[in-house]
């Protein structure tokens, strides 16, 4: 009888509680440059993209975002864009963008683009305009003529603010004759969000390619958007500084008081999700999602998803899992995951964000041995996944010569120490398959160079394994389409030091994730923390390099795990 109350319940939860597509969405990060080169420049781009679409349909991807592909002088590869409104000719032309759309649109896959609104590129027509004071353009640029120099000379930066990319995040433009602020590079100046000409032309920028047809935007740096205004004698106050380091060109020596996440920066994302719902309620087409990428303490990243009164973001990225390492053992991950539920407000979609292209590879940085535990996390517990290319095939970093190294941010500090600062390792071309350059391009020379290790790490070898990083993906995949996976209920416990394990439940399905997080074997009882379990668990999916069987039967009260295995056990009762 109960078994029968359940499964009516059951039936009811699993027809009632499907949300909006982008609730359980399984986002996909395509590094363009770094995808796949259609004409042989070694640069990857456009074209290559619709006849990859049937992939991410293959591996359950329902949403892709496509990092920066505008006009730029590609100082920072994209994020200083130069025309908002054009697509990079080395990338390809709307046409082809909007050959991915219709493509994608018949796989029900959904394109988001990358939304770069804090800076442009200072060969942007704006702020060509903006040096010359044309009208309309004066204000575009946070301009300010500097402070006296008391020693006679040039007048000195208008404050000690200092940029994320390291040093003055002031330069003097000798034909304005003013400094210009720039949190990041000099050539990425940034634009004035007081000025309502530069709130308007954003605005339209969205409209603009909404109207093309994308279905949102991940946005850029928002935290640095505004910064605090001049003060009754027209001067920018200082930064106090924050006792972390002693050089002062390092963007960690001031407590960012007056330059992040302003009161005027969560209304500008306030406005721009209405712009969106706006568009998406005239068109009567689905919602168009809006996703922050703030790297801040996890109670100021919450308020980007709004308040009482006004909706924000879609959600803000989770980066908690993209910031642990090898380091990180069952409780520092209990602890990463918890911390973000404890914070989320109410009815708030969360989302697990383990790499991106600004990061140490997550295959690099948690080791590969521990790889497929974390992409694991990332797939099964509750909310959006996002997943950066090369994950799903376990891509590690690969280190390159200072020579061959682009990344401004690390060319500038010199061949000593590149290594440390430098995002080229995670940058480096897909690893399509084992001939030239790996599947990525036909060109003698590639933007970065192909990974060496791409003849044994590759995905064309991988769909040819019995076992790969990449089966396990399309598995969990698979799991991801569950009712306990999309709508589930969620506990999570560290069982000691090194096991973490957590559940999803809906009516008679549980799914339990193993994670050992330590090199040695060891026995667990899951029912230690979870009394409910079943004593019988059948093994669905498992780590690469796990002795078990899927199909097999293993004893909850009594699990053996090798060194780093990862698992997940289903039980039905
Ligand atoms: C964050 C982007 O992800 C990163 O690649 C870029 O350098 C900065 N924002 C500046 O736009
Ligand atoms: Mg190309």
């Amino acid at each position: 009888m109960f078994k029968l109350v359940s499964v009516i319940f059951f039936i009811i939860m699993a027809s009632g509680c499907h949300g909006d597509w982008w609730e359980t969405m399984q986002l996909y990060q395509i590094y363009p440059r770094s995808f796949l080169d259609s004409d042989g420049d070694g640069i990857g781009d456009l074209k290559g993209i619709p006849e990859r679409l049937s992939y991410f349909d293959d591996i359950g991807v329902n949403a892709v975002w496509l990092s920066p592909i505008f006009v730029s002088p590609m100082k920072d590869f994209g994020y200083d864009i130069s025309d908002f409104y054009k697509i990079a000719e080395e990338y390809g032309t709307i046409d082809d963008l909007k050959r991915i759309l219709t493509e994608a649109k018949k796989l029900d896959i959904k394109i988001l683009l990358d939304f770069v609104p804090n800076h442009s590129s200072d060969q942007c027509e704006w702020f060509q305009k903006s040096i010359r004071k044309e009208p309309g353009f004066e204000n575009f640029y946070v301009w300010h003529p500097g402070r006296e120099n008391p020693a006679g000379g040039r007048r000195l930066p208008p404050s000690n603010w200092v940029s994320v990319f390291r040093n003055s995040a002031w330069t003097w433009h000798p034909v304005r004759q003013e400094y210009y602020l720039h949190q990041f590079l000099p050539e990425q100046p940034d634009l004035n969000y007081r000025d309502p000409n530069v709130v308007a032309e954003m605005k339209n920028v969205l409209r603009f390619w909404l109207s093309v047809g994308v279905d949102g935007f991940r946005v850029d740096a928002i935290p640095h958007l505004v910064e605090v205004d001049v003060d009754a004698t027209g001067n920018y106050p200082d930064e106090p500084l924050s006792g972390a380091t002693d050089d002062e060109n390092d963007y960690s020596y001031l407590e960012h008081i007056h330059t992040r996440e302003r009161e005027e920066t969560f209304s500008m994302v306030y406005d721009w999700r209405k712009t969106l719902d706006d568009y998406a309620s005239e068109t009567q087409t689905s919602s168009k999602v809006l996703l922050m990428e703030a790297m801040s303490d996890v109670d100021i990243v919450m308020q980007y998803y709004g308040n009482a009164t006004h909706e924000g973001a879609h959600f803000p990225f989770n980066f908690l899992l993209a910031f642990l390492n090898k380091e990180a053992k069952a409780n520092k991950l209990k602890q990463s995951i918890d911390e973000w539920f404890s914070k989320i407000p109410e009815g708030r979609v969360t989302n697990w964000v383990a790499g991106n292209h600004d990061q140490p590879r997550l295959a690099t940085r948690y080791g590969p041995e521990r790889s497929d535990g974390v992409v694991m996390m990332a797939m099964l517990l509750p909310g959006v996944s996002v997943t950066y290319q090369g994950e799903e095939i376990g891509m590690e970093n690969f280190y390159l010569s200072y020579e061959d190294t682009q990344d401004p941010q690390a060319c500038k500090d010199g061949p000593d120490m590149y290594n440390i600062t430098s995002r080229d390792p995670a940058r480096t071309p897909f690893q399509w398959n084992t001939t030239k350059n790996s599947g990525f391009s036909d060109a003698d020379k590639t933007w970065l160079p192909v990974a060496d290790n791409y003849l044994t790490l590759n995905l064309d070898s991988q769909l040819k394994a019995p076992a790969s990083a990449y089966k396990m993906y399309e598995a969990l995949a698979q799991l991801r389409r569950t009712e306990a996976i999309q709508n589930g209920s969620f506990q999570i416990e560290a069982l000691n030091d090194d096991v973490l394990v957590f559940t999803r439940t809906s009516g008679f399905e549980t799914y339990v994730v193993v994670i050992n997080t330590d090199k040695d074997n060891l026995t667990v009882n899951l029912r230690s923390k979870f009394p409910n379990l079943d004593n019988d668990l059948i093994i669905s999916t498992t780590s690469v390099k796990s002795p078990k069987i899927p199909g097999f039967v293993v004893s909850a009260n009594n699990l053996e795990l090798v060194g780093y295995e990862a698992l997940v056990l289903r039980s039905i009762s």
